[in-house]
């Protein structure tokens, strides 16, 4: 008899979301078993999980979800009964120039996912595959209205499309065949250790470099910001209480444009590093827009906060503090994962880019 009573499968449990959530579980349900599947690509990384290594309840097992034959291993080995899949190529802009990885990351893996838990499983008795999925799949809004969790999918970019067909995969083995399925759809997360290709850590990063600030197009671009531990916390509840074969949407309610969320940035910077106030913002430089960039996104959670009392914890102004805080004090991380292989793949990908 195993001394856990839940053995859970995290998949992308060394990337940004996956770590926070990894951390979380392992310290909050010490009789779950916390199994960390990840690739560690350039996206992952074994420095966010620090602290937990060694924890009884804990294990990291690399792999690849698209290895059919080592995800059916992996299933038998630990005997996982629960799912958490995270594991993705995440980032809009790297969908734009190279697609097909997503497409096999997102897709396939999945598919091969669902395939071995299904063959796994049998009855499906106290079992559940919990999807985390994105609010890109809904497509972009204009100037009014939210995100529902029926709203129809609209996915714009490869890894949108990519996100949604995952999302219809998971529905189907619920339809189908009557797996115990949940799926989250959540806004733009931030906050520590997400990898600096992405807004948020690009800004402070380049900001402290003292490298131009490429905002893309005019900057009025909205995205809808969630502190990461809130969206843990979402995760958290809705892996306990979320009904079979639903959909939650997460959000923060917290909408700002692009253009002004640097410039909140570029302000509290300066004021953590002591520089004359305005120093930063002579840093933004208008770049050529993202090739079909979503105008707006919007979340609306009263679903999950109506059906299962969750609430964020926190406000943008006092996360992106907290948020600066960690990268400043964490300046070693960043060297660390913008050296080598993203390095690489930056250059490649944003070296040329023309500036308007
Ligand atoms: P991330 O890029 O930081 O992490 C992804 C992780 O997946 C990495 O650790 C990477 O090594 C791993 N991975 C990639 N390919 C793999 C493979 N073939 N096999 C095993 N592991 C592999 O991503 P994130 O921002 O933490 O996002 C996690 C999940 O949450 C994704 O599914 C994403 O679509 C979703 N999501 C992200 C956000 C956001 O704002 N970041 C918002 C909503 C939903
Ligand atoms: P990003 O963090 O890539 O998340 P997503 O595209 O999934 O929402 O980008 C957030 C917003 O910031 C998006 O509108 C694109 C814009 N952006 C820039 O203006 N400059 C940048 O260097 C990056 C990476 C993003």
């Amino acid at each position: 008899m195993s001394a856990f009573t839940k053995n859970i499968l995290v998949t992308g449990g060394a990337g940004f979301i996956g770590s926070h959530l990894v951390r979380y579980f392992v310290n909050k349900y010490p009789d779950y078993k916390i199994i960390n599947l990840d690739l560690l690509t350039y996206a992952g990384n074994l420095e966010n999980l620090k602290g937990i290594e060694d924890a009884p309840n804990y294990e990291f097992v690399k792999a690849d979800i698209t290895n059919i034959d080592e995800i059916r291993n992996i299933f038998t080995s630990y005997n996982i009964d629960h799912v958490i899949h995270l594991a993705a190529e995440s980032h809009v802009d790297r969908s734009i120039e190279n697609p097909l990885s997503f497409i096999t990351t997102n897709i396939t893996g999945t598919a091969i996912l669902l395939i071995a838990a299904r063959e796994h499983w049998g009855d499906f008795k106290d079992k559940r595959f919990y999807h985390v999925s994105t609010d890109e799949v809904y497509g972009s809004l204009g100037a009014e209205g939210f995100f529902y969790e029926d709203t129809s999918y609209d996915p714009r970019s490869p890894y949108s499309a990519s996100k949604a067909s995952s999302d219809h995969l998971v529905r189907a083995f619920n339809h189908t065949y009557g797996m115990p399925v949940v799926i989250s759809n959540c806004s733009n997360n931030y906050g520590p250790y997400q990898f600096p290709e992405k807004l948020i850590p690009l800004m402070v990063n380049n900001i402290l470099h003292k490298k131009n600030l490429p905002v893309y197009g005019d900057g009025t671009n909205v995205r809808d910001w969630l502190w990461v531990g809130d969206h843990v916390t979402a995760i958290d509840t809705i892996f306990h209480n979320g009904k079979d074969g639903e959909t939650y949407n997460i959000g923060g309610e917290n909408e700002l444009q692009n253009i002004e969320l640097v410039h909140m940035l570029c302000d509290l910077m300066d004021e953590k590093l002591e520089q004359p106030v305005g120093s930063s913002r002579n840093l933004i430089t208008f770049v050529t827009d993202r090739l079909g960039h979503d105008a707006r996104y919007a979340i609306d959670a009263t679903k999950l906060k109506k059906e299962l009392n969750w609430e964020p914890s926190i406000q943008p102004n006092e996360g992106m503090s907290k948020t600066i805080d960690w990268y400043l004090d964490n300046t070693e991380w960043l060297e660390n994962v913008t050296s080598g292989k993203y390095q690489e793949y930056y250059e490649a990908a944003y070296g040329n880019r023309d500036l308007v």
